[in-house]
């Protein structure tokens, strides 16, 4: 199976969504660690009720961004990650990361990218007054929310819509689209040639 690091520093649960799909629905791919940069994040709970290890960490403690992710990349590769998949993990990632990883690292989004990237992406949609917006997974490059687009899936806006319920309904299709993308990425579908992604179906 396919070693798998999710990056988190919230709720999680796209993490556990992730863990529970790759259980139930056989995903040849195992989450081995969690990453987080949060010490009293829930993710952190819930890894520990998965029985998933954290690699736990406070970027205040390191004089550079390149320190701590040094470190990281050390546990990736003592670990044998194969994927890194940043779910709701709210900083940049640096080229000490990227370089290693790419064409290897994830990330979910939720909106439709290039629009709303950056954070609080469901209240920038309704407040810009689109009518359709949702969730995309891509890979990771040095920009923000800026590499090349493996999947995206589209949420309504409904006119009564606030923050709360749009956002459910986008975290909902997250919990979706996150373990079909992992799926494909395990399955050996997904190629990345240049900034041009092509999915095997079938
Ligand atoms: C998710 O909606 C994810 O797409 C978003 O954070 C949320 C984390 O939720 N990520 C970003 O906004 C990154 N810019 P979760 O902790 O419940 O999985």
């Amino acid at each position: 199976p396919l070693k798998i690091a999710v990056f988190a520093s919230g709720s999680g649960s796209n993490f556990q969504a992730l863990v529970e799909a790759i259980w139930g629905q056989g995903i040849p791919a195992t989450v081995s660690l969690l990453v987080c940069d949060k010490p009293g994040a829930r993710v952190v709970q819930r890894a520990e009720s998965l029985g998933v290890p954290t690699h736990l960490f406070n970027p205040k403690s390191y004089e550079t961004r390149e320190a701590y992710e040094a470190e990281i990349v050390d546990r990736l590769r003592a670990e044998g990650v194969e994927l890194i998949v940043l779910a709701g993990y709210m900083r940049l990632v640096t080229a000490t990361l990227v370089e290693p990883f790419y064409g290897r690292m994830i990330n979910i989004h939720p909106a439709l990218l290039p629009s709303f990237p950056g954070v609080r992406s469901v209240r920038q949609a309704l407040e810009y007054g689109v009518k359709l917006t949702g969730v995309t997974v891509h890979f990771v490059d040095g920009g923000m929310d800026t590499g090349p687009i493996i999947a995206q899936k589209s949420v309504e806006v409904r006119e009564e819509d606030t923050e709360d319920s749009l956002g459910e309904r986008v975290h909902a299709i997250e919990h979706e689209l996150l373990p079909q993308t992992v799926r494909w990425i395990a399955e050996d579908r997904v190629t990345l040639n240049d900034r041009k992604v092509s999915i095997r179906l079938g």
